[in-house]
């Protein structure tokens, strides 16, 4: 079969193609550029592979491009790189690899093409367009990739046990590519996955995150967790999240799989969002039901608290998992510990206190948890399912005009706490904080008027009934401003 080069390409090609002849190597595009160009995905990074040395081939391919691109140079992989029109290209020797029982690194030495097919992890990534005379734009495919491509399957060109056994991390990749594409793994692939999955444990964290990553971007990330958990990858790699699997069952009451339910919210919110740190959030959002699961005969099965106990458990997870220390984790904390608040204000009457509360609460990522709690319901009655979106676009509604009426969003009470402190000339400490949180929960629930005159008569009994005395009376024109977070 002849691949069908396309106008953006050819010129890099047929350079390449003019390269290879002049130093008397035989050229080749090879590996994912070829069989994302097949499944018509967008790709920019192209690998070639030569039967000879790669980084000299890269060296002449850039002398022939206008403008010169710099060749970046990688001695120790035998790689080189260089970037034309957006385009990344990296050039390889062909190599033979043997690997050692405790590391990724193999030993290299050069090879045939067929060499280098066959080490690769999966027939549809082991597919080579020759770049030669003889057969220029001719698909190479010793494996049946083409094959497996159009049947959408994921299969090792050589014994699985042998390709995983060789670098572990193919079997994260397997089940990132069914993920990615919609694509089945072959049977024995699967088991092979099964069999070696402690191999698992000389990949180092980073790269096991970096695919659980992209499954998590994926369309549609049920499918890899599914696989991960149904090979033991994902008890070894994320037992936290096992823990959510199964039913237990007492005096004939169950509980849902919370297992499932997770994975049906995060396929729920990938239709609605791509942001990745709402992702983890919907993945963690009931990481602490197992820890807090109690059974009582009057109530059934209970998981109190469950939201508190998991925002604290996400910098642990965050941690382990080696994902960032910073906002994006406090973003997840918050929308882990905020996630039954928009639920628990649809069964009352919606207050506007309440909905000011909530307001105040979220802050800007409001949007982003009227989208997980949207995303949350996985009822299977059709009826109930409508109820529950049917609330939720009422809160909503209710969400902007409180928002439109009080502006509570980035709200701050208009009293702050060195006004407290100078008022009473007292340094900062408990007291402060005391009168800080009355002032605001008496603002939140409407009971003083969102000004600096009415917050400020409220202060000041406040810190009478502390025995305090106030030394200074301020103004609104007196105070400094000051931002500062209650
Ligand atoms: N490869 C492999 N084993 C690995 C990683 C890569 O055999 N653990 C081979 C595959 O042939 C793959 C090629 O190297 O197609 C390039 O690897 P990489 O750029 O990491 O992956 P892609 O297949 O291009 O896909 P993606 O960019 O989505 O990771």
């Amino acid at each position: 079969m002849v691949f069908n080069i396309q106008p953006h390409e050819r010129e890099i090609f047929n350079t390449v193609a003019k390269a290879a002849r002049q130093c008397n190597v035989p050229a080749y595009v090879v590996g994912g550029y070829v069989r994302d160009r097949l499944l018509a995905r967008p790709t920019d990074d192209i690998d070639f592979v030569c039967v000879g040395d790669g980084i000299r081939l890269a060296q002449v391919v850039a002398s022939m491009l206008s403008p010169r691109p710099r060749v970046v140079v990688y001695s120790r992989f035998g790689t080189a790189m260089l970037r034309h029109n957006d385009m990344e290209l990296e050039f390889v020797g062909a190599r033979k690899e043997s690997y050692r029982a405790d590391s990724r690194k193999p030993d290299v030495e050069e090879g045939t093409l067929e060499d280098d097919q066959l080490r690769r992890d999966f027939t549809i990534n082991a597919l080579a367009v020759s770049l030669n005379d003889e057969d220029f734009g001719t698909i190479l495919d010793p494996f049946d990739g083409l094959s497996h491509l159009e049947q959408k399957l994921l299969k090792t060109p050589i014994d699985p046990g042998q390709t995983f056994a060789d670098d572990p991390l193919r079997m994260m990749r397997a089940i990132r590519f069914a993920t990615q594409l919609d694509f089945r793994i072959e049977d024995e692939t699967f088991q092979a996955i099964s069999k070696y999955r402690n191999r698992i444990h000389i990949v180092s964290q980073e790269r096991i995150t970096a695919e659980m990553e992209k499954i998590l971007a994926s369309a549609k990330p049920s499918i890899g967790f599914k696989l991960l958990f149904n090979t033991g990858l994902l008890k070894i790699i994320f037992p936290e999240f096992v823990a959510l699997h199964g039913v237990e069952v007492r005096n004939g009451i169950g509980h849902k799989d919370n297992f499932y339910h997770t994975l049906q919210v995060v396929d729920n919110l990938c239709h609605k969002s791509k942001d990745i740190w709402l992702r983890w959030a919907a993945m963690l959002h009931d990481i602490a039901k197992p820890p807090t699961k109690r059974f009582n005969d009057t109530e059934g099965w209970t998981f109190h608290g469950h939201e508190n106990l998991g925002a604290a458990m996400v910098p642990r997870i965050f941690k382990k998992l080696r994902l960032p220390q910073n906002e994006h984790m406090k973003f997840v904390q918050k929308m882990v510990q905020l996630h039954l608040r928009p639920i628990a204000l649809t069964q009352e009457e919606i207050t506007d206190s309440a909905v000011r509360r909530l307001l105040f609460d979220a802050g800007d990522d409001i949007d982003a948890l009227m989208l997980l709690a949207e995303a949350d319901i996985t009822s299977k009655n059709d009826t109930k399912v409508k109820k529950y979106l049917r609330n939720y676009q009422y809160l909503r509604q209710r969400l902007v005009e409180v928002e439109e009426s009080d502006r509570m969003r980035n709200w701050q009470p208009p009293v702050s706490g060195i006004d407290i402190m100078n008022t009473f000339e007292i340094p900062p400490s408990r007291e402060v904080g005391t009168i800080k949180n009355a002032i605001r929960e008496a603002i939140l629930d409407g009971e003083v008027k969102n000004t600096f005159e009415a917050a400020y008569g409220f202060m000041l009994e406040k810190g009478k009934e502390l025995g305090l005395e106030a030394k200074h009376i301020l103004t609104e024109s007196t105070v400094e401003t000051v931002e500062e977070k209650p």
